[in-house]
């Protein structure tokens, strides 16, 4: 490895940075079967970000592709409720992902046994489970793994960047302002840290995309599309229900985000 070449030329790496290589190069090769990783995010809470994670699986895997889910709202797990799923649950090691409708998952929510439980644990925590999401869940092979990432600029999010060779961040963002100047601070640290920005997307559009034309100009990234303001989004994620299978106008919006990013 590196070390092995810097030792030659007199330099040593520190232990610790030494470790995040190693890691960094098993989570590599454990996910070496899966071809595209896209984190679904904003440092902004409930613009829709699991919403937008939920439903690009579900329109990616209608177009044929093979799709998982990784929450990485580690303390605040909402996917297995968006997708209406219960235990009990495999939670032996290696990690099994659970399936719905083709689509894997793996989440926080299924190594706790009442989901109104809270998860209180510290930044340190939640970087390790998200380690051992990366470097033990069997997926198999994948076309995409989409990530679904909480709000904040902190202990998951930097994690993710740290550990993952991501092709890139779908930022989602809401017509406001300020929703739009908390989505460019997600834009902005992937950038310092060097992580591709796919595009943004406008959810509980208005119309114009005002706060996804801020954004993505702001941050000179594509304008990947607007989803509509509809309170079928709640009505059906409350129920376990998936909007783009159960709406054919929803299923458009998302059929078309994808495809810009497949394409
Ligand atoms: N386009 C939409 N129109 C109306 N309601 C929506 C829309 N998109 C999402 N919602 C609703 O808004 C709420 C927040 O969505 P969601 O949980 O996906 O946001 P989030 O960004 O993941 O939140 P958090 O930051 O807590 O993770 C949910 O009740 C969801 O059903
Ligand atoms: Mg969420």
């Amino acid at each position: 490895m590196d070390d092995a070449n810097n030792e030659q030329k007199g330099m040593k790496m520190h232990p610790s940075i030494l470790k995040v290589i190693e890691q960094k190069n098993a989570i590599r090769e454990k996910l070496s079967t899966i071809k595209h990783k896209i984190g679904v995010y904003s440092a902004k809470g409930g613009v829709g970000k699991t919403t937008v994670a939920v439903n690009m699986a579900y329109a990616l895997s209608s177009l044929g592709y093979k799709v998982g889910l990784l929450d990485a709202d580690i303390d605040t797990p909402n996917i297995t409720l968006f997708l209406g799923i219960e235990g009990p649950w495999d939670q032996h090691y290696p990690l099994k992902p659970a399936e719905k409708d083709g689509i894997k998952v793996i989440s926080t929510a299924m190594f706790i046994d009442d989901a109104r439980k809270p998860i209180i644990w510290r930044g340190p925590m939640i970087g390790k489970m998200v380690q051992e999401f990366l470097d033990s869940t069997e997926w198999g092979t994948l076309d995409y793994l989409i990530l679904d990432l909480p709000p904040g600029s902190s202990d998951a999010p930097l994690s993710i960047i740290q550990l993952l060779d991501l092709d890139g961040f779908l930022l989602v963002t809401t017509p406001q302002h300020i929703a739009a100047i908390n989505t460019i601070r997600s834009g902005m640290m992937a950038k310092r840290l060097g992580v591709s920005l796919l595009g943004v997307v406008e959810n509980m559009s208005e119309g114009d995309a005002r706060g996804a034309k801020e954004v993505a100009e702001v941050l000179q990234c594509e304008l990947l599309g607007k989803i509509g303001a509809n309170r079928k989004f709640a009505e059906l994620s409350d129920a376990g229900k998936i909007p783009v299978i159960e709406d054919g106008a929803i299923r458009e919006e998302f059929i078309s985000i994808v495809k810009k990013i497949t394409g």
